[in-house]
């Protein structure tokens, strides 16, 4: 099952050659990191970890664990409110607002809740990070439209969000995040809405990035998934600490083994 572009000319360079060597960097680390909304308790409380350019994440927990917190400051939708972050290697935690969303361009997200642009049909809402890259519209339409298909909607492009189901939306915004092949791809419950196969062909397009040399961090409670992605590491949240995955999963899905801390 190819991926769309899958056999294009990204990286002109031996795929495996640059892999070994983006293996070795760090391209998020995380050092004492706080989070809490307002005055409350800490949501996220001493997270002390790195991880690896290139490599596939999980990053599971109980609901209220603070996955999504955890995503958020990842695509630097929220700041922490204490500790040090840096991402593609320079420090971010106390950036100026200006300078971040060139950092946001480098990575793609496919949100809970998708947040895709209601009054845009889902042609546009997939072309939409290609546009802001300064593409012209002859390089959108082809890999759009290869994009849609692939994620099996051809045929709702011009349909709008509000007129397409939980998992078409799903799928929309799958297509959007990966489309202008960022970086880092990070996924909160990419496949809570959709059926099985298509769970499964979501999983393919993420893993078939990762090879490409895509750092992939999904946030999921699906231990299928986690299981079908051999190689992958697991990122365990509990009450806002990271714990041991092998520790906190008595039978580890496809045993993947702990590649944080230091
Ligand atoms: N904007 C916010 N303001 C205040 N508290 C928040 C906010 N967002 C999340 N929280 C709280 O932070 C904690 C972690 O929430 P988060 O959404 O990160 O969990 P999660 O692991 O993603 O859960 P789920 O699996 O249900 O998606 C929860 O106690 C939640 O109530
Ligand atoms: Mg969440």
């Amino acid at each position: 099952m190819l991926v769309p572009w899958q056999g294009g000319a990204r990286r002109a360079t031996s795929v495996s050659g640059q892999r070994e060597r983006r293996l070795a960097n760090t391209i998020v680390e995380f050092d004492r990191v706080g989070l809490r909304y307002g005055t409350g308790a800490e949501v996220l409380r001493d997270l002390d970890f790195r991880l690896r350019e290139g490599t596939f994440y999980f990053l599971t927990g109980p609901s209220g664990a603070g996955k999504t917190s955890l995503l958020k400051l990842l695509y630097l939708a929220q700041r922490p409110t204490r500790g040090r972050m840096s991402l593609f290697g320079d420090e971010l935690a106390d950036a100026p607002r200006d300078a971040l969303p060139a950092y946001r361009r480098r990575i793609g997200v496919v949100f809970q809740d998708f947040r895709l642009i209601r009054h845009l049909s889902a042609f546009d809402n997939v072309a939409l990070p290609l546009r802001i890259a300064g593409h012209d519209e002859q390089q959108v339409e082809g890999p759009v439209r290869e994009m849609l298909a692939w994620v099996g909607l051809a045929d709702r492009a011009s349909a709008r969000p509000p007129t397409l189901s939980g998992g078409e939306q799903q799928r929309v915004a799958i297509a959007r995040a990966v489309i202008a092949r960022p970086e880092i791809i990070i996924a909160d419950e990419p496949t809570g809405n959709v059926d099985a196969a298509m769970a499964e062909r979501i999983l393919h397009l993420l893993t078939a990035m990762n090879r490409l040399g895509t750092t992939v961090i999904v946030a999921t409670h699906d231990l299928g998934l986690i299981a079908a992605t051999p190689g992958a590491q697991l990122i365990r949240l509990e009450n806002g600490l990271l714990v041991d995955p092998t520790g906190a999963l008595k039978h580890p899905p496809g045993a993947p083994t702990r590649e944080l801390g230091r």
